[in-house]
This record gives structure tokens, sequence and C-alpha cells, in this order.
């Protein structure tokens, strides 16, 4: 069975081409093209000023059920699909969405590449605010999603044995229009079985936690087990949802 062209039970993969910088990050180009489209407002530099003091993987305190949260999620395992495989590359990563677009189902694609194909236009992660039905089914997350009122794209990634995300940065630019917030899912996802690295560093993880992470900057990812599940949800970043954040830190 050749893993880069079909998924763990055979089905062929919906693949992408490989990463391209001048699609993806041609920041100047953007900027010749339309200035307007990278400039910063007030509110974008406030946020981006108050965000980048507080550090850049931060524990929160937001309450999960894991063993709640457990038993949801076996209920609901076929709702995964593969995440964002790209030609030639071999990485048994799934993913579930939970706030998307319009229409969407918990297993449609969910990667912002992959949607963009669907839809076939330009879309932001704030462009996706509408809660699947895997949003209202897993109500051990609830605490920690309803917390801040509308969301942009949300939702669960599961990393297996070989899993991972090579360095990258997302929305690196001051006009970006949401922020990051991780919770590591389950009593898998802990360092025993799983990395996140953020620059040259390690991070800490304490399984069944929530973090702000500071996700403009360079992190990676592996996984060397099964079924390793994080929450990942994009905050639209306003000034309130940057208060929110502040109320909520761990180490205050
Ligand atoms: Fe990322």
């Amino acid at each position: 069975m050749d893993l880069k062209k079909v998924d763990k039970d055979g089905k062929p993969l919906n693949l992408t081409k490989q990463a391209n910088r001048n699609e993806q990050a041609d920041y100047y180009g953007y900027w010749l093209k339309d200035p307007q489209s990278l400039e910063p407002s007030q509110e974008d530099i406030k946020c981006e000023l108050q965000l980048q003091a507080l550090g850049d993987f931060e524990q929160l305190d937001l309450p999960l059920d894991a063993g709640l949260f457990h038993k949801e999620i076996k209920q609901y395992n076929d709702w995964f699909v593969p995440y964002l495989r790209r030609d030639n590359v071999s990485n048994d990563r799934e993913g579930m969405l939970l706030v998307g677009l319009e229409g969407d189902k918990p297993n449609d694609s969910l990667s912002r590449p992959e949607a963009i194909k669907r839809a076939g236009r330009m879309l932001y992660e704030s462009d996706f605010n509408v809660p699947t039905e895997a949003y209202e089914k897993l109500t051990s997350l609830h605490p920690i999603l309803d917390y801040w009122g509308t969301l942009g794209r949300t939702m669960i990634i599961k990393s297996n044995q070989g899993g991972w995300f090579p360095p990258h940065r997302d929305s690196p630019y001051l006009a970006r229009d949401t922020f990051r917030v991780i919770t590591f899912l389950g009593n898998g996802s802990g360092m025993d079985n799983y990395e996140w690295w953020l620059g040259d560093e390690r991070k800490t993880i304490v399984a069944n936690r929530t973090y702000f992470v500071d996700t403009r900057k360079v992190h990676r990812t592996h996984s060397w087990a099964d079924n390793s599940y994080h929450l990942i949800l994009n905050i639209p970043k306003t000034w309130e949802n940057v208060m929110k954040l502040m109320s909520v830190l761990n180490f205050y």
C-alpha cells in the first residue's frame, strides 16, 4: 500500500500539490499589488503588542472533562478525514471540522488550501464561522469553545504514528484576522507521544490543557503514537477577545 497515495484504509487521498512560497507567502508581491491588504489597523497594532507581551506558549485556565472527551470522540471517530495530504509525502494526520463555512459537515476537507479549492475563492480564517454538527455533539469541548463567542476555523487534528507538521508560520503579518488557541486533548496528547517545537525549543505540554500559542513564530510537530488529538481554535483578533484571553491566563 502506497501511503503517499492512499490512506491507511486504502482509500485514495485527495492530494494537494506541494507548498509554494510564491502562491502562499509572497508578502512583498501582495503589498505591491494591494498595499492596503497588509496595512495594520490601530486595533491590529494594540492587539499584537498585547499578545506579544504575554509569551508565546501560555497555559490557560479553561476546563476540560477528559473522560467525557474520550467517550465522545470514540462515538464520532468516523468524521475524521485526511488533513492536507500533499503530493509524494507520507503523513498520517487527520482532522474533523468544528467551525467551517455555511453548510459544512464535520467531514468536509478542513485545511485552508483544501477549503479554498472547494469553495473556489480566497478564504481567511475568520471566513469560517459556522459551527458544524461536531461542535454541537462534542459537549466536552463546549466550555473551551463557547467562551469566545463567534470563532474562526476550528478543528480537531488527530496525529497518528508518523504524523507531522513541517516548520511553518501561520499568518505572520500584523493584519492577520485571528490568533490561535490550542488544547492538547485527551491522555495521548502529552509529551510521551507528541512533540511541539517553537523555534528551536521543545515546549512543555500538559495533556488536557489549553494554551495560547504564538503561531506567527516557526513551529513544527511530530507524533510517534496514534490518536494524539489537538483542538485548534482560530479566535477573531479583536481587543475584546484579547481581554478574554488575559482573563483566563493560568499564571496571572
Ligand atoms: Fe501551524
